[in-house]
């Protein structure tokens, strides 16, 4: 098998966004998984836990949306700020039907930012909102001047207005968001976006529309054809993203199965699904290209990872799941469609970023661990503002039951300052490959570093009291001769390689 990479063909800038996560108020993910609180015995900054943000430091997390997810749809960001012994309780209908005391609001998902120094993404209430309470929270974030919600925040603490990047109307509207009609929902993008003021010239906030999540482009025409109607509307700053959620339910919503006793069969389902991503992603970019051929709007797959039965013993609402060799490779396959498509793909938030659905760390009391995901995403982050370039496999392999054919090898490649990132996950759940690398003639002169994340067993986990059974290694199975480079890849492994 031959990966041919062509540093001439480049393909576009890979926006470090594409490295995103997401935290909803859903089971552990915000509670005990990030926020503990000041008082908590867990050590922590202004109650943000230290170890997870020194994890989170380690793979440099670029954006992070908050507070949802279906949650977001419900949530009324005034319910979440002032002193904290005030704020109204209120049931998280969505996930578990628990009390969420609000006590983490507005200004600790703020310092959460801070703390991780990544950009702000914060998801608005469209399904049980009004338009004055979404163009008031952007007013109490980001306003300038005299108003009574900048007068507000400073009451609350904070002098100077925050920076927010992104700004959604609304979440999965066609779903829990209020199972909207593409239509209707298109018109209320029009609407409530008008009311979500730029208060900064410098830095105005990105606005995001609510896109798919099936393979049927219906939606994402129809809120296109609404929303860009009359020609005026086309103007930058209306509409800077659109959405695209995709989930690998391994056997389907009623039988997800379980994350770590998985059978084989389910292995090629899963990362076919996880492959699918690249069609999702080619048919929405055939629509926008038809609406937007200038590329002012970009695509943010704001969801995505695996989905399966919850952990024993563990309430179904909060949707907490351990990690394996298969996510590590469903993370890999994606991040390389992720990297190919990166002329249209500008932003993408793995769900979620930690104790929910396919999480970067897991957290139990004091303890945390790093998932496989962790590491692909420690691996990845070479890839973030690079450049990326034309790569491509030939003989590439196909495995698994007829319906669910994986290809076997999956890669992409990009420059940043002359270093050239490589990365290739072989997804054979059985058989050892060799992959010789092509550079098209140019010359390489050096591996800068060479890492490797797989394990003997290919359904185990990293554990809380145990050591890791699955992290990222020196990769010591490539040959490098005479500017030839070829790579001996064990069967479900990643690798990742940096050249020049
Ligand atoms: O990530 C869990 C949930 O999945 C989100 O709240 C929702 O947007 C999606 O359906």
């Amino acid at each position: 098998m031959k990966i041919t990479i062509d540093r001439n063909k480049q393909l576009g800038y890979i926006n470090p966004d594409i490295y995103g996560h997401f935290s909803e108020h859903l089971g552990r993910g915000i509670y005990e998984g990030i926020f503990v609180g000041e008082d908590s015995e867990i050590p922590n900054t202004d109650g943000i836990r230290n170890d997870v943000i020194e994890a989170l430091k380690e793979i440099e997390v670029p954006v992070l949306r908050w507070p949802g997810g279906c949650f977001a749809d419900e949530y009324h960001w005034m319910d979440g700020i002032g002193p904290k012994s005030q704020r109204k309780k209120m049931v998280n209908t969505n996930w578990g039907g628990v009390t969420e005391d609000n006590s983490f609001g507005t200004h600790e998902f703020m310092r959460l930012c801070e703390l991780l120094g990544c950009k702000a993404y914060i998801n608005g209430n469209l399904g049980t909102g009004t338009p004055r309470e979404m163009s008031e929270w952007v007013e109490y974030m980001t306003g300038t001047g005299s108003s009574p919600m900048t007068e507000l925040r400073k009451k609350n603490g904070r002098q100077e207005p925050w920076k927010v990047d992104y700004f959604a109307v609304g979440n999965e509207s066609w779903g829990c968001g209020g199972n909207m009609r593409a239509s209707y929902y298109a018109d209320l993008y029009r609407h409530y976006q008008t009311f979500l003021r730029t208060y900064d010239p410098e830095n105005p906030i990105k606005k995001i529309c609510v896109g798919p999540g099936t393979a049927d482009t219906k939606w994402t025409k129809t809120v296109l054809e609404t929303c860009y109607e009359d020609a005026q509307r086309a103007f930058h700053g209306f509409m800077d993203y659109i959405t695209l959620h995709h989930y690998v339910f391994p056997d389907g919503w009623s039988n997800k199965g379980s994350a770590t006793k998985y059978s084989d069969e389910l292995w090629y389902k899963s990362l076919n699904k996880a492959v699918f991503m690249d069609t999702l992603i080619k048919k929405n970019e055939a629509v926008l290209d038809d609406y937007d051929p200038e590329e002012k709007i970009a695509l943010c797959v704001d969801e995505w990872g695996g989905w399966y039965e919850v952990e024993e013993g563990t309430n179904p609402g909060f949707l907490y799941q351990q990690a394996t060799m298969r996510d590590a490779l469903i993370a890999s396959a994606t991040m390389d469609i992720f990297n190919r498509h990166c002329k249209r793909v500008k932003m993408a938030c793995i769900a979620q970023m930690v104790n929910v659905l396919q999480a970067v760390l897991l957290t139990q009391g004091p303890e945390m661990v790093k998932t496989p995901t962790f590491y692909i995403f420690k691996m990845y982050k070479h890839h973030q503002g690079a450049t990326a370039v034309d790569s491509y496999i030939t003989d590439n392999e196909f495995e698994g039951p007829d319906e669910w054919k994986i290809p076997k090898v999956s890669t992409s490649a990009s420059v940043k300052d002359g270093v050239t990132t490589l990365t290739v996950s072989n997804l054979s759940l059985t058989d050892a490959t060799d992959v010789s690398v092509d550079f098209c003639g140019d010359t390489v002169q050096k591996i800068l570093e060479a890492k490797i994340v797989t394990a003997d067993d290919v359904r185990a986990f990293n554990d809380f009291g145990h050591d890791e059974a699955i992290a990222e290694k020196e990769y010591a199975g490539y040959r490098f001769d005479d500017g030839k480079l070829s790579l001996a890849m064990p069967a479900h492994s990643v690798v990742m390689l940096r050249l020049q």
